[in-house]
């Protein structure tokens, strides 16, 4: 099975490379599923039905979000219809929509995504090692699933590779997202679970973290609100990461992708 990740999506330029070359990449590469991380697709901050839609419509099988799942109002709403639109799984109890769901890829496997908020430097929320213990109890892999993929989104290295080896050998994929910039480090662990540290965004690295550099700069020498955030408009970068799965759904092949922008590009050389 081929899986590529896509790490979060900065606003109209992130989106862009998304509708110009996932539809090229999927047919090129042969592959069998797509995760989109979607969390600041809409202007930088959230997700809209529409954009959603249009994920979706570019070759993606999944949305996952983060911590800025609900910035557009909007999610809070349209979540609950749409299936293939994943938040963080540690939000308290009642929060709208889903934190994990088996999704059928083109080919009739059954592929475990789940979404999970790290604590680190974050919002205080549920334990995130506890909430994919009883997401992966529920759906093991091999019996209630044919691949699981797990979006960790948090800002701390150490709780993203403790949390690797946490699931190391129970999920096909555990990728990294939230800090917008691609780690060097994907590799396939001991027990076979495919891992990087994150994936990095889908947007304009002219940019702090996708926005516009002028006033986050003004705010990190002033400390005065002058404007607001508005994500950079130059060519972006795509970025994730390439994994090719055996049938047991464990990891054979991992590698980085970035496509077009300002960093050096990268391509699996085993498709
Ligand atoms: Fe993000
Ligand atoms: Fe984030």
């Amino acid at each position: 099975m081929r899986l590529l990740f896509i790490g979060d999506v900065v606003g109209r330029a992130g989106r862009s490379i998304i509708n110009a070359e996932l539809p090229k990449l999927r047919a090129a590469w042969g592959l069998d599923f797509v995760i989109v991380n979607g969390e600041n697709a809409a202007g930088g901050f959230g997700i809209t039905e529409a954009v959603c839609d249009e994920f979706l419509a570019a070759g993606a099988d999944c949305v996952t979000l983060g911590n800025h799942a609900f910035d557009q109002r909007d999610a809070l709403v349209f979540i609950a219809r749409q299936p293939r639109l994943i938040r963080p799984v540690n939000y308290p109890r009642g929060t709208p929509g889903r934190g994990a769901n088996l999704i059928e890829a083109a080919s009739g496997a059954r592929v475990l995504v789940v979404n999970v908020l790290g604590r680190v430097f974050m919002d205080a929320l549920d334990d995130p090692f506890a909430a994919i213990e009883r997401e992966l109890k529920a759906c093991p892999l091999g019996i209630g699933c044919d691949a699981a993929v797990v979006d960790f989104h948090a800002e701390a290295s150490s709780e993203k590779q403790a949390f690797g080896y946490f699931v190391d050998g129970r999920v096909s994929l555990v990728v990294g997202t939230h800090t917008h910039v691609p780690t060097a480090d994907c590799r396939i662990l001991a027990q076979r679970t495919a891992y990087m540290t994150d994936a990095g965004m889908t947007g304009d690295y002219d940019s702090v973290i996708g926005m516009d550099k002028e006033e986050p700069v003004r705010r990190f020498t002033t400390k005065l609100p002058t404007s607001r955030f508005e994500p950079a408009s130059g060519p972006a970068t795509l970025c994730g990461v390439a994994v090719e799965l055996d049938a047991q759904g464990l990891a054979t092949q991992v590698a980085p992708v970035r496509i077009g922008g300002r960093l050096a590009e990268a391509r699996p050389a085993f498709w």
